[in-house]
């Protein structure tokens, strides 16, 4: 079984002053026996330094430097004391025209920084209805992952992107099916993929995160929303380790 990951997207949300959101996490969580990944702006990175918790970025370029005003390597994120880096966001590939190609890049980008990916895939409401949510899947992960890939370098995140954000969750036969046919396609690529983490996203929230984590194939979360306080994200943490 791999160790299950919970894990915190901040998004661009959070100041300084948020910063005692981790002090709260860390009164309870510090000892925790699931890994805790945050993803803050890029901006509080460094500051995080003191909390036991994984820190992650949440983009990089696929470049190691150069004319790319506003952006950051992977190298810099490891630098300010990142481990972690997310790519593929679908608020990335929507906001920014991020292709599998390019996120495959950044990706290779993440590895030679010695970071941890999460990649990041799932469908739209169009393509869910349309019945073409696992051709998705599989264009997203033929596309997106890099060969190097293995079980320490490499998450991945399942996020519908119509669960994103909106309270709308999938109902467990379909995160079932997603994240099981995810990982017979890991399978048929990488030697280690039992050990490579699957995670859902989505409108994880205190109530739902039981029952989502004791889906098969599910190995922790990807929350945006509800890890920006320490009262929602500690209950989805404690239901991962009771998972
Ligand atoms: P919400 O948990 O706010 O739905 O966001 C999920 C997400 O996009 C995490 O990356």
């Amino acid at each position: 079984m791999p160790r299950k990951l919970a894990a915190g997207n901040w998004k661009m949300n959070g100041l300084r002053a948020n910063l005692t959101e981790l002090i709260k996490l860390e009164e309870k969580h510090a000892d925790a026996d699931v890994d805790i990944l945050i993803c803050p702006p890029a901006t509080l990175i460094d500051r995080c330094q003191d909390t036991p918790f994984d820190i992650g970025g949440q983009d990089c370029h696929a470049a190691i430097g150069g004319a790319h005003t506003g952006d950051l390597s992977a190298d810099m994120l490891a630098d300010a004391g990142a481990s972690y880096v997310l790519t593929g966001h679908s608020e990335r590939r929507t906001d920014h025209g991020e292709t599998d190609e390019m996120i495959a890049a950044k990706t290779q980008a993440a590895y030679d920084a010695g970071l941890i990916a999460v990649i990041c895939i799932g469908e739209t409401l169009a393509e869910r209805e349309g019945g073409t949510t696992l051709d998705v899947i599989d264009t997203q992960l033929a596309g997106s992952i890099p060969d190097e890939a293995d079980n320490e370098n490499t998450v991945i995140a399942y996020e519908p992107v119509w669960a994103i954000g909106t309270g709308k969750v999938p109902t467990l036969d379909q995160i079932a099916e997603v994240h099981g046919h995810i990982r017979a396609r890991l399978q048929q690529r990488f030697s280690d993929a039992n050990e490579m983490r699957i995670i859902y996203g989505g409108s994880v929230k205190p109530s739902n995160a039981a029952e989502i984590f004791s889906v098969a194939n599910v190995d922790g979360a990807l929350v945006g929303g509800a890890s920006l306080k320490a009262a929602d994200f500690s209950p989805i943490i404690t239901a991962l380790e009771n998972a």
